[in-house]
């Protein structure tokens, strides 16, 4: 399975983005991804213009609706020519399936399909008392994840430390894709449970997600180099 090292892009603007992506050797050919921030300030023309500089992109919209509707925006976001999109589990099976019937394009391609399991913000109590889940966090989001992958989709989002139960659970050709990736010593900022990149590996991580550690480095470039080797070996 391909492996590979995504940069999430959190800026809320295109000039602060390109500002960002200029630093790069002209040329270079990133895995980035956009998240809600970046699109709503820039609509869908941001995701055109960086995948005509010939980058990969992870569109992170976590879409979560009834069934059409959710097939119906697929479809939009399919047409981006995007590499990887997400949705909520939550949806359930229903939702899910519509989702891939609407990302296929006429000649039967379509991005890969990733689903956001429960959020890592959600604390253990919410789930209990105002989402009223009893089912304990890690069973629910390995329940959560069995039912992405038996509706067809292509893995979950998951932290590092959890992507080897997930395939063990799901099969090895099940995708995990982790933020939560920290360079050793680094700054862990809001995020509570890390790895760093060469553990994400060793861990069963497909593709690892990492922000400030790239986005906030002094040399963005070579932190971006450092990942990479410690990740994909
Ligand atoms: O800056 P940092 O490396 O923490 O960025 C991680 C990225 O992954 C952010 O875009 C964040 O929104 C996203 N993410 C996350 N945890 C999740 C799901 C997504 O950190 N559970």
């Amino acid at each position: 399975m391909a492996k590979d090292v995504i940069i999430a892009l959190d800026f809320p603007t295109r000039e602060e983005t390109i500002h960002f992506l200029n630093r790069f050797p002209q040329g270079e050919k990133l895995f980035i991804k956009i998240g809600m921030e970046l699109y709503y300030a820039e609509g869908p023309q941001i995701v055109r213009d960086l995948k005509a500089l010939g980058h990969r992109i992870f569109l992170d919209l976590k879409l979560h609706d009834i069934p059409n509707t959710v097939k119906r925006a697929m479809s939009v976001l399919s047409r981006l020519d995007v590499d990887m999109v997400n949705l909520h589990a939550a949806g359930a099976s229903a939702m899910m399936k519509a989702a891939l019937e609407g990302l296929t394009r006429p000649d039967g391609t379509r991005p890969l399909l990733i689903a956001v399991t429960q959020l890592t913000s959600t604390a253990p109590e919410a789930l209990k008392q105002e989402l009223l889940i009893d089912t304990p966090m890690a069973e629910t989001v390995l329940a959560y994840a069995k039912n992405a992958a038996a509706s067809g989709l292509d893995g979950v989002v998951c932290s590092p430390l959890e992507a080897a139960l997930v395939k063990e659970r799901c099969g090895q050709d099940f995708c995990t894709v982790t933020p939560g990736v920290r360079f050793a010593g680094g700054d862990a900022g809001d995020q509570k449970r890390v790895m760093t990149p060469s553990q994400a590996a060793k861990n069963g991580c497909d593709y690892i997600v990492m922000g400030r550690p790239i986005t906030q480095a002094e040399d963005p470039v070579k932190a971006y180099k450092q990942a990479v080797k410690e990740f994909l070996g």
